[in-house]
């Protein structure tokens, strides 16, 4: 049988056969690019609860079994053996790098991360007390500003220049957003440092004194970054690729991404995590929160539950909760936030309400908490998420601009509103 899905229009009696396409792994998808050229009518899925908006070979997700795989690589094994500049490599390239491939790699990034001096100066203009990610917002899209010999979007070389460019200056750019909201110095990167002991530098060192980044910290740190780095077509991914489509440069690209993922039904849930379990403040008071959940007429919901994609438990909580754990132990923190979270997930996980919708702990519900142990600032904790994210960005982007048939993404839509009518002078109204 041929693999086509046939469509009629009952009212014509027309049929048109569409062909089924497969992927490696996940559901196949009817390819319904001539639909509007066969019958006049366009599909309607706001939120695209059943639309594939593009091919990709990046990362894949099992919602139903919990599962995901970087360029085919478990997160599991990659979150045990790996590191994020070999998940960078990895998502960016293709394959793993071989020991001189990453060293070449690494000192690439880490030759990449000062920012031209005249960016200082951009934080200068915003209010003291701005939230970090909006001067993020800000400073990232003026990148383009400062960067334009790697703007040319058909130039594979300028592609990677942006892509290095972007993953070795973002930490420095987000610990800076968030040194201006203290009135702190701006330090300067270290080459002597990994990836995310530069970054913890950044954030926590003073001109006045020596400072030693904690291993267990950045260990830590780094492990966040490789659990974010990508998560296949999410909104903030989408909308990079939409911004790209246009043919935009890569920095303002990444900055939509990062207003995107700001959101607290996106990124912003890790720091909603914690204001929620502060609130909370004992596990006497979680049946209440549950039940504010549960309630339709209440808008509140259990942030850090709940996924479009993962009806299972989340792969990269499971991998947060297991971390979160070891470090509070070797760190002999006692977070009483802890004790809540893994109360209410017990909870939740039982209530008939979270399990018919199959509603389970994700990535954010833990990354808020172990960022609280190893003493992230909350508003820093969506930054972070934008650090390990943008190399998923970059490289869908680049994914996007190289594919064959690349057109501008124009989503249709059902027109509900008024129909023609005529201007009525001020007087007649
Ligand atoms: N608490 C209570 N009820 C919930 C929750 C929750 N966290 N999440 C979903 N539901 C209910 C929702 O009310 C709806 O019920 P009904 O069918 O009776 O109307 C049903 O479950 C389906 O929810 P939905 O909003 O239609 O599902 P969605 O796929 O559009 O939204 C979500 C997914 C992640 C936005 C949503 O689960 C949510 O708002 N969760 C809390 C915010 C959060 O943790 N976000 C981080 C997402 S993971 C990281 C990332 O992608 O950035």
């Amino acid at each position: 049988m041929a693999d086509t899905v046939t469509i009629t229009d009952n009212s014509t009696g027309k049929s048109v056969e569409f062909p089924i396409k497969h992927g490696s792994h996940g559901p196949p998808v009817i390819d319904i690019r001539t639909l509007y050229k066969e019958f006049g009518m366009f599909t309607y899925d706001p939120g695209f609860l059943s639309t594939a908006s593009c091919e990709s070979d990046i990362t894949f997700i099992d919602g139903e079994k919990g599962i995901l795989l970087y360029r085919g690589y478990p997160i599991d094994q990659l979150a045990e053996n790996s590191s994020f500049i070999e998940t960078c490599y990895l998502l960016w390239y293709g394959d793993l790098p071989t020991a001189n491939e990453l060293e070449e790699f690494s000192g690439i990034i880490t030759r990449h991360t000062m920012v031209h001096e005249g960016l200082r100066n951009f934080y200068s203009g915003f209010r003291r007390d701005a939230h970090p990610m909006a001067t993020m917002v800000g400073v990232v899209g003026a990148l383009s500003a400062f960067y334009h010999d790697s703007l040319d979007i058909h130039d594979e070389r300028s592609r990677e220049i942006s892509a290095h460019r972007i993953i070795a200056k973002l930490p420095t750019i987000a610990a800076w957003s968030y040194r201006f909201s203290r009135g702190e110095p701006f330090p300067y990167p270290r080459n002597d440092l990994g990836y995310a002991e530069n970054f913890l530098q950044l954030m926590f060192s003073y001109p006045t004194e020596e400072y030693e980044p904690n291993p267990v910290v950045a260990k830590a740190m780094d492990l966040l970054f490789i659990l974010h780095a990508d998560h296949e077509q999410n909104a903030s991914t989408s909308t990079v690729r939409l911004a790209g489509s246009s043919q935009a440069n890569p920095f303002a690209c990444i900055s939509a991404g990062v207003g995107t993922l700001w959101g607290p039904a996106h990124g912003g849930a890790n720091e909603a995590v914690i204001k929620m379990l502060t609130e909370i403040g004992d596990v006497k008071n979680i049946d209440k929160y549950i039940a504010k959940a549960k309630d339709h007429d209440d808008p509140f919901r259990l942030m850090g539950f709940g996924h479009r994609v993962y009806k299972n438990y989340d792969p990269r909580a499971k991998i947060i909760r297991k971390a979160c754990k070891e470090v509070l132990d070797v760190l002999k923190v006692n977070d009483p936030m802890f004790e809540i979270a893994l109360r209410l997930e017990e909870i939740a996980l039982k209530d008939e309400y979270f399990v018919a919708k199959k509603l389970y702990p994700n990535v954010d519900f833990y990354s808020g908490i172990i960022q609280h142990a190893i003493g992230i600032p909350t508003n820093m904790f969506t930054v972070i998420f934008t650090i390990g994210r943008a190399i998923g960005w970059i490289s869908q982007w680049k994914e996007m601009i190289t594919e064959d048939q690349q057109r501008i993404g124009r989503p249709r839509q059902l027109y509900v509103g008024a129909k023609t009518r005529d201007y009525i002078p001020m007087g007649e109204r």
